[in-house]
């Protein structure tokens, strides 16, 4: 079977369907693989590189869409791409069914095969590889902290220089899904103080675990709506976010909303007097403007000031990042379609005994199929959302990373050991003393810096800074000698060098406390 993958028609859409280095498995797959000129141009994949791999260019969509038994499409497909559509196509991508009915009647009457990306049963785990809502939203996640600082007139990360203090900016994310949890980790590892709400407490540990801190709105209720997904909240509730979310609008300077419910409007939580109340300068990113927006004052796809504050409603936020979010969805595809071709035969099966596969199909054969019935297995326990694994990859990069195997560890031991023994039976006494020292303080000195948080390592550097001032001792045995006590006075140019030394380490010492202490005042909320 033929594979197709037009150009994205929707202004504004940079990303394309696959990506050449997928090319090359879908061949190895069996499928032949066309693609429009021009397609890939916006996300820096030229023809000359889907040629390179064997992919066939053609000239434009007409030539496409007649050629194509299976496409592969990013937006849900057109009026007029659905008219080019040879009857029988399989058509994979975003369609989001329940938003587009018009949609769905046509592609009925194409006796057409669809399946909607986004009606993946994402609680099953052998679906997550193919789970492009949560690659897609990771991405957006990450963008909407990317376009907030561009935005933003001030650094994320607190400072102290020569010039003088810079705080760190107070970033609150409303709504801690993939989306949220992923801007939650960007914008913790650029510096800023985090702190973000969700309507299901489950997530509180998540945001934690980014280095946010969850803010709970006080009233007691339980978001969870099934799935994984949020549910309408009660008007009891909705009062309490609001105020919890006024006091918070006080105090950030730049709020990213993330909140969806599926198949209702995004809720709205920021109100226009919120805005009003946040400071001068200060920025939102609504990544719900495509839903309807989070934010009373939200302009899809633009970029408004209201009351000095910068309101960013980009529906593209994915699309700006267009060859990453083309790699992983063209992934995400590649999963699927070998799902859909178990024989590597180049003909793909849609097998509706399959509950993923059942799921994503929303009509077969022209017959509408959507929505699929609910999962007969109960579904797996939901893990932390793919965008964070990133992060806390990173994260162990700076703690003590994965614990020795118990075989490795006596190997170590039994090492050190017979290391130790050859230099306690024959190095000088007095080496031995200093050994010793060494030692325990190169023990010390591990366990202390590698139980301290990443980020407060600086200040632990001031604050081991002023420590070392122990020196000062040392300049007062020499202004004092013990041994002689006040009769025996050292002589001139030691007792001025001493003094000098206790200036200097006094210095040291004061200035390194102080500066340690600044230094966590930052870290304080
Ligand atoms: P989403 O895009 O539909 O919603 C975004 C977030 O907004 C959700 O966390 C939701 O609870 C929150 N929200 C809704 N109304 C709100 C309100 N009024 N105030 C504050 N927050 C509100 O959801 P997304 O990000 O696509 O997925 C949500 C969850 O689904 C994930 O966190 C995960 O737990 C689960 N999931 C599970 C998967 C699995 O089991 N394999 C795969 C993907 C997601």
């Amino acid at each position: 079977m033929k594979i197709g993958i037009p150009c994205e028609t929707l202004p504004l859409e940079k990303r394309v369907a696959t990506v050449p280095e997928v090319v090359t498995k879908l061949i190895q797959l069996g499928f032949s693989v066309a693609v429009q000129s021009g397609a890939g141009a916006a996300a820096h994949c030229d023809d000359a590189a889907y040629q390179a791999v064997g992919a066939e260019v053609l000239p434009d969509a007409a030539a496409l869409w007649a050629a194509s038994d299976i496409v592969l499409k990013v937006r849900p497909p057109s009026e007029a791409e659905v008219a080019l559509m040879r009857p029988g196509t399989l058509l994979i991508g975003f369609v989001w069914p329940a938003q587009n009915p018009a949609l769905m009647a046509a592609l009925q009457a194409k006796q057409a095969t669809v399946l909607a990306i986004d009606c993946l049963p994402r609680t099953l785990s052998r679906a997550q590889k193919m789970d492009a809502l949560t690659s897609t939203a990771g991405v957006s996640g990450y963008r909407a902290v990317i376009e907030a600082a561009n935005a933003f007139g001030r650094y994320f990360n607190g400072q102290i220089t020569a010039a003088g203090k810079v705080p760190p900016a107070k970033v609150f994310i409303a709504g801690a899904g993939v989306a949220g949890l992923a801007a939650i980790g960007t914008a913790a590892n650029l510096g800023a103080i985090v702190r973000a709400n969700d309507t299901r407490a489950e997530v509180a540990d998540q945001v934690k675990s980014l280095g946010g801190q969850f803010v709970k709105v006080d009233y007691e209720e339980d978001g969870a709506g099934g799935g994984g997904y949020a549910k309408v909240m009660s008007e009891g509730f909705q009062a309490a976010q609001r105020q919890m979310y006024a006091q918070e609008a006080q105090n950030a300077d730049i709020i990213i909303t993330t909140a969806l419910i599926p198949g209702k409007p995004a809720p709205k939580l920021i109100t226009a007097e919120m805005v009003q109340s946040m400071k001068p300068g200060s920025v939102i990113v609504d990544m719900a403007a495509e839903q309807g927006g989070n934010c009373e004052l939200t302009v899809p796809n633009e970029a408004v000031v209201r009351h000095g504050v910068t309101i960013l409603g980009y529906t593209d936020l994915a699309s700006r990042l267009a060859k990453q979010s083309s790699t992983l969805y063209a992934t995400n595809l590649l999963r699927l379609l070998e799902e859909l071709c178990k024989a590597k035969d180049g003909v793909a099966v849609v097998n509706m005994e399959d509950d993923a596969i059942r799921g994503l199909t929303v009509v077969k054969d022209g017959e509408l199929t959507w929505p699929a019935p609910p999962l007969k297995a109960a579904p797996a326990p939901a893990p932390k959302a793919a965008a964070a694994a990133p992060v806390a990859e990173k994260k162990s990069a700076h703690g003590p990373g994965k614990p020795m195997s118990g075989k490795t560890l006596s190997i170590v031991f039994a090492v050190l050991a017979a290391l130790f023994w050859v230099i306690g039976a024959y190095a000088p006494v007095a080496f031995l003393g200093h050994f010793t020292v060494f030692v325990l303080a190169c023990f010390i000195g591990y366990m202390v810096v590698w139980n301290v948080t990443p980020a407060l390592h600086t200040p632990l550097m001031s604050v081991t800074n002023a420590i070392s001032s122990i020196i000062a001792i040392g300049a007062l045995v020499q202004i004092a000698p013990p041994e002689v006590g006040m009769a025996g006075r050292p002589d001139g140019l030691i007792l001025w060098l001493a003094l000098a030394a206790l200036v200097l380490t006094a210095i040291n010492m004061f200035g390194g406390f102080a500066v340690t202490r600044r230094m966590l005042a930052m870290f304080r909320k």
